[in-house]
């Protein structure tokens, strides 16, 4: 990577896309992030400027609520060289299952807002030939589980559309990478007890520069849930509903 590398980080102020944007300021990128809180944005940018970035342009955006996707594109200088779309929430399982708002808001901010960013990048991306595009869905998206099947469902539906985006991509010399994290000690799951399966987000960060150098496909990550994956997946059906997982 050269300095002049141009990256766009949504939800630039999570914990996995801020550890990942540090490992390209060393390298002297420049970035535009995106977020809904301006004052987290500006904590980034002063972190990533000490750590050798470029020029970091801000953008502020909530994305819980429906939003002018070609506006907020058009604010955004081209071409862009790697785009990771990190924003996300959890949910509250029982909220969800209560709260027809909590269930909109979930799907809006995980699920909508991700399509709808993405999608307004798909012509520039084709215009300029070159170029990743790294979305992080999770493990969670591969199969429904009890405890947080509709966080599951926000990802799953991003699973497929990155599969689909990087199907549709690949002509054009566009790169589409899923990023399938397992448990990851950030502040979203800071209410989680953390067990032995927990990762830091430093090492998801490593993972998701490296992933997008050697041009994986789906990334797993730490790499042992694609393993786990693998099991979970192949649990026959007629089981895994018995199972409380
Ligand atoms: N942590 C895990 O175990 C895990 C596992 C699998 C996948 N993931 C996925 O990894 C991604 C990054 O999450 P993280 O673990 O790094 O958690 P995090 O530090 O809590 O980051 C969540 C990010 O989403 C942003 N966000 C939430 N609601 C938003 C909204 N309405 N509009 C705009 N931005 C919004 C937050 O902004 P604020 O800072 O302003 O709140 C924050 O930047 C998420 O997509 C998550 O689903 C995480």
């Amino acid at each position: 990577m050269n300095d002049t590398q141009h990256i766009v980080v949504v939800g630039a102020s999570s914990a996995i896309a801020h550890d990942t944007s540090r490992l390209y300021a060393k390298e002297g990128a420049r970035f535009t992030l995106v977020g809904r809180n301006l004052q987290k944005l500006e904590n980034c940018k002063k972190d990533l400027i000490a750590r050798g970035a470029g020029d970091v342009k801000l953008l502020e955006q909530d994305f819980s609520k429906p939003f002018e996707s070609q506006n907020l594109l058009g604010q955004i200088q081209k071409p862009i060289h790697t785009t990771l779309v990190a924003h996300g929430i959890l949910g509250d399982q029982e909220k969800l299952l209560q709260c027809s708002q909590s269930r909109k808001e979930l799907f809006q901010t995980n699920t909508m807002s991700v399509i709808e960013f993405t999608s307004e990048l798909i012509e520039p991306m084709k215009d300029q030939g070159f170029g990743n595009i790294a979305i992080i869905s999770s493990v969670a998206g591969d199969r429904g589980r009890q405890s947080n099947f509709f966080y599951g469902t926000s990802k799953a539906a991003l699973t497929a559309f990155a599969s689909g985006l990087r199907n549709y991509l690949n002509p054009f010399k566009v790169h589409v990478m899923t990023v399938n994290p397992g448990f990851v000690s950030t502040p979203m799951t800071a209410d989680i007890e953390q067990g032995p399966l927990f990762a830091s987000s430093k090492v998801v960060a490593r993972d998701i520069k490296r992933g997008l150098e050697k041009r994986r496909n789906i990334l797993y990550t730490p790499g042992f849930w694609r393993y786990i994956m693998l099991i979970i997946r192949n649990i026959p059906e007629n089981i895994f509903k018995r199972l409380k997982l």
